[in-house]
């Protein structure tokens, strides 16, 4: 924004904004960065969307079920806006994040109580959008890919006291899966520049972050600008990390098979701050689905990361992304998927029914599968993915893992914190021990969490799990 614009932009003093996430990962930061946004321009955070002056709704569009989930919360909304306004209280409405995007207008024509709809890489001026519906008393939509990011004109992060923060260093998509909209809805890969990124992390250390989720659509193909002009890799994005004080654990989401690098491979054996943990979705088992898909990978080559993977690091956690019922996909293409994912062993997976999404290239394909057959395909799927899960947390039963705390539980005197391989630990502990990381013997294990208990609060032991920090 220019200089001149902000500062002539009124402080909402005494306003109070309420933000709903859906969708990914990014989108979760996101919404913190639109709160720091809209808090500089005087908006409090409001818990509750009854006594919010500005409603955000940061939305996703990557199945059917999550975009269509924003119109039944705006019919909700509509109550609430109708009840302040009998209380002599105006309330705008913003739609933002993917289905903004990807529905631009269409939202206002479908919801008429919106009152600005902004897209992904608009957001940070959401305080001077929402002014300008207020003055024109008409909708704004707000859907340009604009050519200056959006992380210059964002705040520095204020927010205090997350042990664990997500901090976005690549965004947008090249790779156009034949079934997804991100590269519609995000745009163009972009990765900010190395400078940038270390110095948001030194400020979310400072408010008390001990560990990093570095997020991208694509993360492993950052390729930043390093401090002399140079591209820069993750893993060399990583290694600087790494030396920032305050900072004990580091992980990286999402990765394509394709850009997993053997310098990246390597740092998951070299850098002890690296958690042994990775999220390497391959959504369909048959080299047929998987050219269909445009993945440009096959089942061969994901197997063969997955070996060097575990040659690296062995102990390293796999979760994946799986898709089921693709168009055209048999039932010798599903076996397929089943033998992956049995050969391979997952810690943790999402598995989805393929959802046809305008404008993609296979929503336009004839053989689409039966919703009943998706349904069946999903459930053995899942059933088998469970019994990973649970096994990989049963086998941690009796180990004493590094544990960092990040939050009480709903149980009195509880604390929830996560191990390397990202699993929940819950714990008895008090709640001035969140934000450590502490040795933790583990007990027992469900299908989503283990418990455990802390050994000695006053130490930190780096040992348990060979090679990482905690
Ligand atoms: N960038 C990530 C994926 C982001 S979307 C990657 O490349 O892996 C998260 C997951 O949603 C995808 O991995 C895929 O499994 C699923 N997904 C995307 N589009 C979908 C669709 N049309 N139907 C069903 N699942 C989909
Ligand atoms: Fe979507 Fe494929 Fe890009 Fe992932 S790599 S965001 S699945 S297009
Ligand atoms: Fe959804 Fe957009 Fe994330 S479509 S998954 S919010 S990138």
């Amino acid at each position: 924004m220019p200089p001149d614009r902000k500062s002539t932009l009124k402080m909402a003093t005494g306003k109070k904004v309420f933000i709903k996430t859906f969708g990914c990962q990014m989108n979760v930061y996101d919404s913190q960065r639109i709160g720091e946004a809209l808090a500089q321009a005087g908006y409090a955070a409001s818990e509750a969307m009854a006594d919010a002056d500005l409603i955000v709704l940061n939305t996703c569009h990557i199945r059917e079920k999550a975009a269509e989930k924003v119109y039944s919360d705006l019919g909700r909304i509509r109550q609430v806006k109708a009840r302040r306004r009998h209380e002599g209280k105006a309330t705008m409405i913003a739609v933002a994040g993917c289905v903004a995007q990807a529905e631009g207008p269409e939202i206002v024509r479908r919801a008429p109580l919106v009152d600005i709809v902004v897209g992904p890489q608009s957001y940070h001026r959401l305080a001077e959008l929402v002014a300008r519906a207020d003055v024109d008393r008409a909708p704004v939509v707000e859907t340009a890919f604009p050519l200056a990011s959006k992380f210059a004109s964002l705040p520095p992060r204020t927010e205090l006291g997350r042990p664990a923060a997500f901090l976005t260093v690549q965004e947008g998509c090249d790779k156009f899966c034949t079934f997804c909209v991100v590269p519609y809805t995000r745009g163009a890969e972009y990765s900010r520049p190395v400078a940038e990124i270390e110095a948001e992390a030194r400020q979310l250390a400072d408010n008390g972050a001990r560990e990093l989720t570095l997020l991208g659509q694509n993360v492993n193909a950052y390729a930043g600008m390093g401090p002399g002009g140079e591209r820069c890799s993750l893993p060399e994005l990583l290694r600087g990390l790494a030396r920032i004080e305050g900072i004990e654990r580091l992980r990286y989401t999402t990765s394509h098979p394709g850009d997993m690098s053997d310098d990246l491979i390597r740092a998951h054996g070299a850098l002890a701050k690296l958690m042994p943990h990775l999220h390497l979705p391959f959504q369909a088992g048959s080299d047929r689905m998987l050219a269909a898909m445009q993945r440009k990978h096959t089942v061969a080559d994901y197997l063969g990361l997955v070996d060097r993977l575990r040659a690296a690091r062995p102990d390293i956690a796999l979760s994946t992304d799986i898709i089921v019922g693709f168009p055209g996909e048999t039932e010798a293409d599903f076996a397929a998927t089943l033998a992956l994912t049995e050969r391979v062993g997952f810690a943790q997976a999402y598995s989805f029914k393929y959802s046809p999404r305008p404008g993609t290239p296979a929503s336009l394909l004839r053989q689409q599968v039966a919703e009943a057959e998706k349904n069946r395909r999903l459930q053995r799927l899942q059933a088998l993915l469970g019994r990973q899960q649970t096994s990989f947390n049963s086998a941690c039963v009796g180990r004493v893992l590094p544990v960092l705390f990040e939050r009480g539980g709903q149980r009195g005197g509880q604390i929830i914190g996560r191990s390397p391989y990202l699993q929940a630990v819950h714990a008895q502990g008090h709640a001035d021990l969140i934000g450590r990381c502490l040795d933790v013997e583990i007990v027992a294990a469900g299908p989503n969490s283990l418990t455990g208990s802390i050994l000695d609060p006053g130490a930190c032991g780096n040992d348990a799990v060979s090679g990482a920090l905690c």
